[in-house]
């Protein structure tokens, strides 16, 4: 069962030790990391954010966060993002809700990297919750498809409400399905390796911490 508000309210509270004045921080999507920039919004430290979509943005300057471009930041002091899934290594699977790209840049930019779940995101392997998500140029469509059932997954264009999703990026979501992922790495290198294969969703060896929230206010550090 998804984690609900109060315990990611909770959350987003608990990451705030992560953060000190003067910081810059990457600002992440989704439901986690909404509560934790409404959570840095109301703290008043001040710090500069790093949106990772451009509803983070929204959601950063309705709450005062003044936001700063990857190239003004220069170096990010920490990325505040969820995930899907996370695999005992720390290993992550993201992008459920289309932001993989961005977030996967906003995390490399950063020195530590701490994401926020609820406990039914701790999966055994990445793809147990179903798909890994690849985010792919249009015109790459019909190539990547093929690629990756040659790979031995199946391949769909995600869509919201009969409409093709597209990113803020301009591009498409495959949602790819597969039985048992051996070795994320290089699965991730093998689908990145697809010509018009802009990320996927598998963010490998890249977590430094993992707040879950484990429901009942208690939340669990795990750090790789
Ligand atoms: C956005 O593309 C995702 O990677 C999110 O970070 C991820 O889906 C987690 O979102 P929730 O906190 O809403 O589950």
């Amino acid at each position: 069962m998804a984690a609900d508000d109060a315990s990611l309210e909770g959350l987003g509270r608990y990451a705030l030790r992560f953060v000190k004045r003067g910081h810059t921080v990457g600002l992440g999507t989704g439901r986690a990391a909404s509560a934790f920039i409404r959570a840095l919004g109301a703290s008043g430290i001040e710090v500069r954010g790093v949106p990772t979509s451009k509803a983070s943005e929204q959601l950063g300057r309705s709450v005062g966060i003044p936001i700063v471009s990857l190239t003004e930041a220069g170096k990010i002091d920490t990325d505040f993002d969820g995930a899907d899934e996370v695999d005992p290594r720390l290993n992550l699977n993201k992008g459920y809700g289309g932001a993989l790209v961005r977030e996967k840049i906003v995390a490399a930019s950063s020195r530590r990297f701490v994401v926020l779940v609820g406990e039914e995101k701790l999966v055994k392997r990445l793809g147990d919750r179903g798909r890994i998500p690849v985010e792919v140029v249009p015109f790459g469509v019909p190539l990547a498809m093929t690629r990756i059932k040659a790979l031995g997954m199946t391949a769909r264009v995600r869509e919201n409400s009969g409409q093709r999703f597209i990113s803020d990026n301009g591009n498409f979501v495959l949602d790819c399905t597969v039985k048992r992922i051996a070795n994320p790495a290089r699965l991730d290198r093998e689908l990145i390796a697809i010509p018009g294969v802009v990320d996927t969703g598998l963010f490998i060896a890249m977590a430094d911490v993992v707040l879950v929230a484990e429901g009942s206010g208690k939340i669990r550090v795990l750090k790789r």
